[in-house]
C-alpha cells in the first residue's frame, strides 16, 4: 500500500463514521483484486439466503478465521466455507489498511468480501453478530461507486446518503459501530477496475 507513506490522511464524518476518500490508489486498489481473485478461487462467491428465506442479491465469501454467512437459521459466522473447506486467510494488503486506520484495534478475524452486480443492494442493518461492539467494522470499497446510507442506532432514526467510491474506506467506530446502514443502489459502468464490471465491498471485524 503506497498511499500513507504520504503521511496522515484526513477523514470525513459522515453520521459519526470516518470516511477516508480515495485512501487506495489506483495501482494499490488493482493489486487487491489480484489478492482477492486468489482469495474466490479458494472459497467461491455464494448467494446466502435471509432468515426469511429470500436470496440475497449480493454474492459472498470470506476470508480469515470466520466467515459471515446466513440461511433459515439466521445470521451467524462459521469457520469453514459452505463447501467444508476452511476460509483463505485475510490477504496482507487488507491487514495493512486495517493497522493504518485503526491501530488500536484488535487485529480482524473475518474479512467479508460482497460482491455487487446489476441490480444487487443490501437492506438497511446493523452489524451486531460480533461479541464485541468496541471493535470497530472497517469497509474498503471497490469498482462500481455505490450509495451508501447510514442513520443512528434506531431502525427508523435519520439517514443520510453518500456515495462511495473505488478506493474509498470507511469506518464504524464509536457511536457508529451499531449505525443502521445499507447500500441502495450501484452505478452499473462507474468504475472499469473490475474485469467483469460491479462493485466488492470488504467488511473487516473482530468477531470474538
Ligand atoms: C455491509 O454492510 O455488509 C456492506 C456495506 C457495503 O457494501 O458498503
Ligand atoms: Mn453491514
Amino acid at each position: 500500500m503506497t498511499r500513507n507513506d504520504n503521511g496522515p490522511v484526513a477523514g470525513i464524518n459522515v453520521r459519526g463514521a470516518t470516511l477516508y476518500r480515495g485512501f487506495l490508489t489506483p495501482a494499490d486498489q488493482a493489486g487487491m483484486v489480484e489478492v482477492l481473485r486468489r482469495v474466490v478461487a479458494e472459497a467461491p462467491l455464494f448467494s446466502p439466503e435471509t432468515r426469511w428465506g429470500r436470496k440475497m442479491s449480493v454474492r459472498m465469501t470470506s476470508a480469515g478465521r470466520y466467515g459471515w454467512f446466513s440461511d433459515r437459521r439466521g445470521y451467524r459466522y462459521i469457520e469453514r466455507h459452505p463447501s467444508g473447506t476452511p476460509w483463505p486467510a485475510i490477504p496482507d494488503p487488507v491487514h495493512e489498511i486495517w493497522r493504518a486506520l485503526v491501530p488500536e484495534a484488535r487485529p480482524p478475524d473475518c474479512c467479508l468480501v460482497n460482491l455487487y452486480g446489476e441490480g444487487a443492494k443490501m437492506g438497511l442493518h446493523q452489524d451486531r453478530d460480533e461479541a464485541d461492539f468496541s471493535q470497530p467494522v472497517v469497509s474498503i470499497s471497490l469498482g462500481d461507486e455505490a450509495l451508501f446510507r447510514i442513520g443512528t442506532t434506531e431502525r427508523s432514526g435519520k439517514t443520510e446518503s453518500v456515495w462511495l467510491k473505488s478506493g474509498d474506506v470507511l469506518v464504524l467506530g464509536g457511536a457508529a459501530r451499531l449505525a443502521f446502514h445499507g447500500i441502495d443502489r450501484v452505478r452499473t459502468g462507474s468504475s472499469s477496475l473490475l474485469r467483469d464490471g460491479g462493485r466488492i465491498n470488504l467488511t473487516l471485524r473482530v468477531v470474538d
